[in-house]
């Protein structure tokens, strides 16, 4: 065991534990969105999950760094605290915030965040920015994928890898622009490649991926409500 102390907090965890997972373990939230536990070579993508480590310079990914014996650990600095807001800030600028309307509304992990760090996930100060792209894409023949909600944090691909030793979505095109695609071969088109386990969509933490059928369900009910 590595006995390191994180705000205050001695705490024991196994060595080899990456440090954003022995502080979840042991109740001491950290934002984060890119990290999947078991993951040996987190990306690091998200920029969320920020400490600072004494002794080292600046804010650290706590999802790639790996705990110490002796670790001093601080997660609630103002310096930590302005790069997490920054990261989010650019998070949500392509989301158009209407909740109301997602199937992850209350379970989405991006409100979670928000409410962590005090932010609104829309206002006037923050500026939608959409994706050039369309708001639905359809693609696949049984999963949705919305562009403008995803925050392209790689769980899917992460999860389909894992599971399916594949891959049958990707990272696509560069930039503000990148995507999530499924791939297929010419003879079937796209998503033969997938197996619908549906893990993709049961990892997504924002529910920018959806089994067309919930979707048209939860669509359904959600305008026979606004019509009631
Ligand atoms: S449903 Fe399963 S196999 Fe298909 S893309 Fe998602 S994770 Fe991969
Ligand atoms: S679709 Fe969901 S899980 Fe995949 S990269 Fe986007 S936000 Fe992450
Ligand atoms: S969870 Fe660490 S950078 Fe995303």
């Amino acid at each position: 065991m590595v006995t390191l102390t994180v705000d205050g907090l001695e705490i024991s965890v196994p060595r080899g534990t990456k440090l954003l997972k022995a502080c979840l373990d042991n109740g001491i939230y950290i934002p984060s969105l890119c990290y999947l536990d078991g993951m040996d070579h987190p990306p690091a993508s998200c920029r969320l999950c920020l400490v600072e480590i004494e002794g080292r310079p600046g804010p650290l990914p706590s999802c790639s760094q790996t705990v110490e014996d002796g670790m001093v650990v601080h997660t609630e600095t103002d310096e930590v605290r302005l790069l997490q807001k920054t990261a989010f800030r650019l998070l949500v600028s392509t989301n158009d915030g209407k909740c109301r309307l997602c199937m992850a509304n209350k379970h989405c992990e991006m409100q979670k965040i928000a409410k962590f760090l005090h932010m609104p996930l829309r206002t006037k100060k923050l500026r939608h920015i959409p994706k050039d792209m369309p708001e639905v894409i359809e693609e696949h023949p049984c999963i949705v994928y919305e562009p403008n909600k995803c925050v392209l944090c790689g769980r899917c691909v992460y999860i389909c890898s894992q599971q399916n030793y594949d891959f049958a979505l990707d990272f696509a095109k560069r930039g503000f622009n990148t995507t999530i695609s499924f791939f297929g071969s010419r003879e079937e088109g796209v998503g033969d490649y997938c197996r619908n386990c549906r893990a993709c969509v049961d990892i997504c933490p924002v529910g920018a991926l959806n089994l067309k059928d919930e979707r048209d369900a939860f669509l359904q009910n959600l305008q026979a409500k606004i019509s009631a």
